[in-house]
């Protein structure tokens, strides 16, 4: 690898203190001007130089203390700026000019549209100006902005604004003022013509602070139920934490070019117009989910990350992994925390999974990177999520609360490492978490082997803990694992109070610690070495253990079961999250035993099916149960099925999954579920939701059935739904549907594409969930398809929202058409060059897509490398070269 590489045990302290940033921005076509004022002490001891991060910046000025430096004080180079001679303490004064037009990196400060914004995690600011751009580096700042005055009548920066007004030669400047010191990720810029919405929120000790929602204003209409959830996330944050906003103002900015979801940059978060705009009309239900989540997320993160911050990069899952535990909760108070649960680990299962198990598995807290900006992967973020779940769950909720107060308390504007929030952790609860710190240092998707050895009433499980060798790391040591449990005969929990008193008795051998089971019938066990040994006595002869439940810890799970046993889980386990894993189980070993004459396990699985969907029509609308059946009845997809068994030819998963969906479909009478399910006027509510993830579960099942018995009723029904969609969930539901069918010739889903285009071109996301239905349909000829809407007068490259509704839903969301020959990686690969000339991001995340390759078959995983050794033959940004390097090693 011809790139420098970062090690986590090299950090060194940086020699100065920024006490004060200031920053005048001069924003003018062509060419935006920043003089910058650092006022700088040195650190005791030190002696070295002052070295700046700046990267495509053009040097117009530098002086110290107000006089300039000569060519001899200084060097630069295309990286840094090193000023040679630098006293106890000083004013670096510097003057850059920045290119915001022409950046279609999307990082630093860009324009988007018609408005100038900023994007500086991780390693953004250098692109702005010349500064020690580390996370350890805190400073107050103060932000000057000048702009033509009609153009960009609002100048944002972060904290409060100073002053506002017209400057001598008529044009328009604002000054703002953090009083927060912080580190320059989180600094933010945004100038534009933008709507506001306004509200106002009351803190907990009686504080007002404004609310303020910007977007262009043809999108201010789609910020009403952001707005209301930005209010509930400040409250529950109050409540469930203590944490309390700090500034007079918390403003959000909407921008339709962003390479992320949305970024915490203090009183001034940015989001990506895919991550706020929420209504009925623009966004499904899925994404008024999603637009809760990141707009807690975001709020959320100023304590979790600005408040308390990082030291260096590698700790990014402290604020990371934390803050995603952060939102996960809120959304599960907000709704239902079961089904938040069995989403999250649908998602940890298909995303965080295969990439643990590749090339760029890392720990949570990676040892090394190339690039920062490839760490923002699943693992640091979702698996953090669920280490911390995990010490929540061994510390309980009061000695976790307890942990986070003395972890905010403690460190409160500085920045800490991971070791300083389990030592908080440690410290309140008393608990020795030595071994658990494993969690964070050890890659790789542990596995659970359980065996079962009954006789008469005694039951003993037998569970082995392994994991797979990752990159760098060949042998792994065993991790302390919280292993919720329960037991289950006639549908009825078999541990709880009442079991005990019915001699039930549940006794482990080898496991440091085992808590009495709670009211409802769930063992906590911490199982930390390679084999414990569980038994139960006295349990009924049908008695089936609840293992794992609500995923305690992010394991994959080997528990060969007596038949029947994951059917009755499914169906009556009171763990609703364990009742999901045992569906998903079963319908996993029908796709894939079908290879292999498992005729019982589909027959299991169909009879599953069939008490699942009349369980459907007698389930209320408490917004809860349809979901959760709705859930159960989704087949696990295609990334996870390979997951499992790796190797196998992903078209021939596919098509048993398709095999197993057409029976499925054939066993029940689907449109009855339909139909019991109408969607009346739209409402992103909990029960309105839940009905509608039902009935368009079924949809999809009365669907395939029609479409190869009834053709006409199909298109028929489609094109009726079509026009009585009222929102955008059943308006795309219907379109995917026409999409689907395979009885429908072209022209006719052709005239249908043009008219919900024709309807809804105005509307940026809704044309990308266009793009996205046509992505993903599995129909053959995709990679054509997907070709010919390249050119499509809606797509462009330099938009990351389009790009990941055409390219990134192909990819990785079609896989039948994706690995159909190797047309489609090859494909991929000039997209990858492409795009990776200008936005260097993008381009890294969507290498990721094949990287994967010795996951699969031989000639799949062959054609993959090829593909990644065609695109090494390029040059390469050092973002994908180390994605495809690591790809390849
Ligand atoms: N701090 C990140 C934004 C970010 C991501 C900056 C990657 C630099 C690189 C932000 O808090 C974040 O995590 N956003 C997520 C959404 C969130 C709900 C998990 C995102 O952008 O996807
Ligand atoms: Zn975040």
């Amino acid at each position: 690898m011809n790139e420098k590489t970062t090690h986590r045990l090299e950090y060194r302290p940086y020699s100065f203190e920024v006490s004060e940033t200031q920053l005048e921005f001069d924003l003018r076509d062509g060419e935006t001007v920043v003089q910058s004022v650092l006022s700088i002490v040195r650190k005791p001891g030190t002696t070295d130089s002052l070295v700046l991060d700046g990267v495509g910046l053009d040097l117009r000025r530098i002086a110290i203390d107000g006089v300039a430096l000569r060519g001899n004080e200084y060097s630069v180079d295309d990286r840094s700026l090193e000023i040679f001679d630098v006293g106890e303490r000083c004013r670096v004064e510097v003057t850059v000019a920045i290119r915001p037009e022409d950046n279609k990196a999307l990082e630093g400060l860009y324009k988007s549209r018609s408005m100038y914004c900023t994007q500086c995690e991780a390693e953004g600011f250098r692109h702005i100006t010349y500064y020690p751009d580390r996370p350890d580096v805190l400073s107050r700042f103060t932000t000057g902005i000048t702009a033509d005055a009609e153009r960009f009548p609002v100048l944002l920066s972060n904290g409060n604004r100073t002053a506002a007004g017209p400057t001598q030669d008529g044009r328009y400047r604002a000054t703002w003022h953090d009083p927060f010191p912080k580190p320059a990720y989180l600094f933010a810029l945004v100038a534009g013509d933008l709507a506001v919405l306004e509200d106002e929120f009351v803190t907990r000790s009686g504080r007002n602070v404004a609310l303020r929602i910007y977007s262009e204003p043809h999108n201010i209409g789609q910020c009403d139920f952001p707005m209301a959830v930005l209010k509930r996330a400040m409250r529950w944050d109050e409540e469930r934490f203590g944490r309390e906003y700090d500034l007079d103002v918390f403003m959000i900015v909407a921008v339709e070019d962003f390479n992320h979801g949305a970024m915490e940059n203090k009183g001034l978060n940015i989001f990506n117009t895919s991550a706020i705009l929420a209504h009925k009309d623009t966004a499904t239900d899925d994404r008024f989910t999603f637009v809760e989540s990141v707009v807690a997320h975001e709020y959320f993160h100023n304590w979790s990350g600005n408040r308390v911050t990082c030291r260096d990069w590698f700790q990014l899952s402290l604020k990371e992994g934390f803050t995603v535990y952060r939102d996960q909760e809120f959304s599960a108070d907000m709704n239902s925390p079961e089904l938040k649960r069995i989403d999250d680990v649908a998602s940890l299962r298909s995303d965080q999974f295969p990439e643990d198990s590749g090339p760029l598995a890392h720990p949570v807290r990676p040892d090394s990177y190339v690039e920062i900006s490839n760490f923002y992967t699943g693992t640091v973020y979702k698996k953090g999520a669920e280490v911390v779940r995990m010490i929540a769950t061994l510390l309980g909720r009061e000695r976790f609360r307890a942990g986070c107060d003395a972890y905010f308390d403690r460190h409160d504007g500085s920045a800490v490492t991971i070791e300083d929030f389990v030592k908080a952790m440690e410290d309140t609860s008393g608990l020795d978490l030595s071994l658990f710190r494993r969690w964070y240092a050890q890659a790789g998707t542990p596995i659970l082997s359980v065996r079962e050895r009954r006789s008469d009433e005694a039951l003993e499980l037998a569970i082995r803990q392994t994991c797979e060798p990752t990159p760098d790391q060949p042998t792994k040591q065993p991790l302390p694992i919280p292993l919720a449990l329960g037991v289950v005969s006639d549908g009825q929990e078999t541990l709880g109070a009442a079991g005990i008193e019915n001699g039930f008795d549940v006794s482990c051998e080898t496991a440091a610690e085992v808590q009495n089971p709670d009211a409802g019938g769930t063992v906590v066990l911490r199982a930390d070495q390679p084999e414990t040994i569980v038994s139960f006595r006295n349990l009924p002869a049908n008695a089936e253990v609840s293992l794992l439940r609500g995923f305690s810890a992010p394991l994959k799970v080997d528990y060969p079961r007596r038949p029947g046993a994951l059917g009755e889980l499914a169906l009556n386990d009171p763990d609703q999250f364990a009742r999901w894993d045992a569906a998903q189980t079963l319908l996993g070993n029908a796709i894939l035993d079908a290879g292999s004459g498992g005729g019982n396990v589909a027959d299991e699985a169909l009879a599953m099916v069939r008490a699942l969907a009349k369980a459907a029509l007698a389930a209320p609308d408490d917004g809860v149960a349809k979901a959760l059946i709705a859930a159960s009845l989704a087949l696990p997809n295609e990334s996870w099925l390979l997951e499992l068994v790796p190797g196998t030819d992903i078209l021939a998963i596919f098509d048993a999954r398709r095999a197993l969906t057409d029976q499925i479909a054939d066993a029940v009478d689907w449109l009855s579920l339909v139909e019991a399910n109408p969607t009346g006027a739209y409402r992103p509510d909990l029960r309105d939701m839940a009905r509608r993830r039902l009935r368009h579960q079924a949809l999809r099942y009365a669907l395939n059935h029609l479409d190869r018995t009834d053709p006409a009723r199909a298109h028929e029904l489609t094109t009726s739904l079509m026009t009585d969609a009222d929102n955008l969930t059943d308006r795309a539901a219907a379109l995917r549907g026409i999409v689907g069918l395979s009885s429908l010739n072209a022209e006719e889903k052709g005239k249908h594409l043009d008219t919900f285009y024709r309807d809804w071109s105005h509307e940026a996301l809704v044309v990308d969930v266009w793009f996205n239905v046509q992505a993903q349909n599995p129909l053959p000829g995709g990679l054509d398809r997907v070709r010919a809407l390249e050119q499509h007068e809606a797509f462009n490259p330099t938009n990351p929202n389009k790009v990941r509704a055409l390219v990134s839903a192909f990819a990785n969301g079609n896989p039948r058409n994706f690995h159909d020959g190797d047309g489609a990686y090859r494909w991929l690969g000039e997209k990858i060059v492409e795009i990776d000339v200008f936005n260097r991001n993008l381009a890294a995340r969507l290498a990721k897509t094949l990287i994967v390759w010795r996951r699969h078959d031989a000639p799949r995983g062959l054609a993959m490398r090829g593909t990644l050794e065609w695109i090494r033959d390029h040059e390469l940004s050092p973002d994908t070269g180390e994605v495809v390097d690591k790809g390849l090693a």
